[in-house]
């Protein structure tokens, strides 16, 4: 795993950006970053593994460099499941972290009946009912973590009912997010707890200034309560929150 050094030597992109550098050291920085994240990803493969049936398909939008397939697929082989009928679809706007992604995976993709790679803005929306109307496969998986936050607030209440509608019945869509509290007093303790999260994985204070002032309009996070109030609209689905760690938020949207 390369180590994240980025806001270090000022290289960082800013304003912040998927781009060849960041994805490089992407692994690192969503492990010293995100509080819990490998534990989140192994509530992923299970319930990945809970909800896909002997031929279903994964979808994994923002996929980042895997990490969740990767997860599925070690699980699975751990208690001797077979992934052989089943296919992932792994998804991402970014051409670097999908060129990273394809490398990554490759330790596992055997273990499929197939895998495949789409290069895809979700906030397109025609190119998104598009590609999930053409899929004749049963979609029983979507696995969105981290990554409404960085789509347009207007996008991301239409993303969500758009996969919502094509999943099948009985199936999972997983929401990762980071949220703000509406309450000063909880926002302000929520933000020292991360700041600390981060300074003991050993970034400084510098690093996560620079980093945040990169992020700012990049990431914007949705509050607390109304991410809560978008995921209770969506009347196709049950929704319940399997992980909480102050601001990081893990939703599990099971269809009705
Ligand atoms: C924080 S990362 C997701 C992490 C990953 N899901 C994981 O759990 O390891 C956000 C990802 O969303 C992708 N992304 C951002 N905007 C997007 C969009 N409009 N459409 C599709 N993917 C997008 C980025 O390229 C990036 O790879």
């Amino acid at each position: 795993m390369k180590k994240d050094i980025l806001y270090r030597e000022q290289e960082g992109p800013t304003p912040f950006c998927f781009n060849k550098s960041v994805s490089r050291v992407f692994e690192d920085m969503l492990s010293r970053s995100i509080p819990g994240y490998w534990d989140q990803q192994d509530f992923i493969a299970r319930f990945a593994l809970e909800h896909l049936s002997d031929k279903g398909c994964l979808l994994d939008f923002g996929a980042s460099l895997g990490a969740s397939v990767i997860h599925v697929s070690k699980l699975a082989s751990k208690s001797k499941r077979s992934l052989n009928k089943n296919k992932a679809v792994l998804c991402d706007l970014s051409d670097s972290m999908l060129e990273n992604c394809k490398k990554n995976v490759q330790s596992v993709e055997g273990q499929w009946g197939s895998m495949c790679f789409q290069r895809m803005d979700l906030c397109d929306k025609t190119e998104l009912e598009g590609f999930l109307q053409t899929r004749s496969d049963t979609l029983e998986v979507m696995i969105l973590h981290y990554v409404l936050q960085f789509l347009p607030l207007k996008d991301r209440k239409d993303v969500l009912h758009i996969l919502c509608s094509r999943l099948a019945k009985g199936g999972v869509l997983l929401v990762g997010e980071k949220v703000r509290s509406s309450l000063d007093s909880v926002q302000r303790v929520w933000q020292k707890a991360h700041t600390e999260y981060k300074l003991a994985n050993h970034y400084s204070r510098e690093e996560i200034q620079k980093k945040e002032e990169a992020l700012k309009d990049v990431l914007v996070p949705m509050t607390e309560d109304g991410l809560e109030k978008m995921l209770g609209d969506i009347k196709a689905v049950r929704c319940s929150l399997y992980y909480s760690f102050a601001a990081f938020k893990c939703y599990a949207l099971v269809k009705k």
